[in-house]
C-alpha cells in the first residue's frame, strides 16, 4: 500500500509497524535529530494511525544516542519504571535493558504497566545486540484484540474491571539464589527503586496502590483499574490489562516452570501475582486462555537487526518478547 505521508529524507512502507528507512545510502546521526525534531507533528500522527514505528538503517549506535533519540522525537518527558515487575537493569538514567527474564520464556503480548493508573503513553525499544535465534520483540494491534475477542469475555471484562493482587520481597535469602538461577521476581527496593518503606507507601498513594507489609518486610500491592480504556487521543477503544499474565498457569509458564512454580509459592504472600475481578469473582481460566489465544493469532514478529529503534503507542500496540538464542541486548525507555 502507498503511504500519503511523506517527510522529506525518510522513506516511509508498511504499517504495523510502520517501517521509516533513511531514503539516501548516508545519513549522519545529526541529519536524523534534525530530520525528527523538524517533523514531529507528521511523526506523531503517523505513530496515532499505525500504533507502532520501526527505524532502521539509521546510525544509532549506543544508549545515549536512543536517549537523544526519543527526546528529538518529543512525543513525551522520560518516566521511570517504577511499579514494574518485569526483571530489568538501568542502563544510564531513563533507559534499560528490555527484560533479563530468561531466553527460553515467550513473553505474551501486553502494554507496559497497563495495570497502573500512570501508565507511560510509549515505550521505546532499542537493538544493541541482535539475538542469533528468534527474540523478536513481537507485537499486537490492541484495536483489532479488542475486536478478536469473544463478545462475552469482552463484556465480563469491560463490565466488572480487575484486581490486580502483587507480592515482593524484602531481604530474602532463598529469593535471591533463586534469582541467581533464573531472574523472575523482584523485591520491592528494586520495584519501586527505592530502600525505604515511606518512599514505597508515597508512590502507592500516588499510583491508587493499596499495600500491606506482611510477613518478613514482604509488601503486597493491589490495584483495581478497567480491563478496557479509550485511547486518550483518538478515542478508539482498546484491550488494556494484563489479566493473562497475573494467572501461574502451565500455558503461561509452560509444564516444568508451572509445577516449580507451584511447589515453591505455596503460600499465599509468596506468589508474585494473581487476578480477579474486581467484585472478587474469579477469573477463569478458560476467559484467560481465550484471551492468550486471541494475542497469539494477533502477533507480529519482525527479526531484529542492530541499530534497529521501534517506537509504540503504548495503548494502541502491545509488546512481548520471541524465546531466543544467543547474547541479546534490547534497551527500553518509556515516556508520557
Ligand atoms: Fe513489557
Amino acid at each position: 500500500m502507498k503511504n500519503m505521508i511523506s517527510i522529506e529524507g525518510f522513506k516511509i512502507e508498511g504499517h504495523f509497524p510502520g517501517v521509516i528507512s533513511p531514503d539516501q545510502k548516508i545519513f549522519d546521526y545529526n541529519a536524523l535529530i534534525t530530520t525528527l525534531e523538524a517533523h514531529k507533528q507528521t511523526l506523531h500522527n503517523l505513530l496515532l494511525k499505525y500504533g507502532a514505528l520501526l527505524f532502521r538503517g539509521f546510525p544509532i549506535e549506543h544508549a545515549s544516542h536512543f536517549a537523544t533519540f526519543i527526546e528529538s522525537l518529543g512525543l513525551g518527558s522520560f518516566v521511570n519504571y517504577i511499579g514494574g515487575d518485569s526483571p530489568r537493569d538501568k542502563v544510564e538514567d531513563k533507559v534499560y535493558t528490555s527484560t533479563e527474564a530468561p531466553p527460553a520464556l515467550h513473553i505474551p503480548l501486553h502494554q507496559e504497566l497497563s495495570f497502573v493508573k500512570k501508565h507511560p503513553r510509549h515505550i521505546y525499544f532499542f537493538c544493541e545486540i541482535p539475538p542469533v535465534t528468534q527474540g523478536e520483540t513481537i507485537i499486537g494491534d490492541a484495536r483489532q484484540i479488542y475486536k478478536a475477542l469473544h463478545p462475552e469475555v469482552r463484556q465480563r471484562f469491560e463490565a466488572k474491571g480487575l484486581t490486580y493482587t502483587s507480592n515482593y520481597y524484602y531481604q530474602n535469602k532463598i529469593m535471591r539464589l533463586m534469582n541467581k538461577i533464573q531472574r523472575s521476581h523482584k523485591s520491592w527496593t528494586e520495584v519501586f527503586e527505592t530502600h525505604k518503606k515511606q518512599d514505597v507507601e508515597k508512590q502507592c498513594l500516588n499510583n491508587d496502590f493499596t499495600w500491606q507489609w506482611t510477613k518478613n518486610d514482604w509488601l503486597q500491592i493491589q490495584q483495581t483499574r478497567p480491563a478496557v480504556i479509550k485511547h486518550p487521543e483518538t478515542q478508539e477503544t482498546v484491550w488494556f490489562n494484563q489479566a493473562h499474565l497475573y494467572d501461574f498457569n502451565p500455558q503461561l509458564l509452560g509444564w516444568p516452570r508451572y509445577i516449580g512454580a507451584k511447589l515453591f509459592y505455596f503460600r499465599q504472600y509468596t506468589r508474585l501475582h494473581e487476578i480477579m475481578f474486581a467484585d472478587g469473582d474469579k477469573v477463569s481460566r478458560q476467559d484467560l486462555y481465550h484471551i492468550m489465544d486471541v494475542l497469539k493469532q494477533n502477533t507480529v514478529a519482525f527479526p531484529w537487526q542492530k541499530n534497529d529503534v521501534m517506537v509504540l503507542d503504548n495503548v494502541l500496540a502491545m509488546h512481548g518478547r520471541a524465546p531466543f538464542t544467543g547474547k541479546r541486548r534490547i534497551l527500553t525507555a518509556l515516556t508520557s
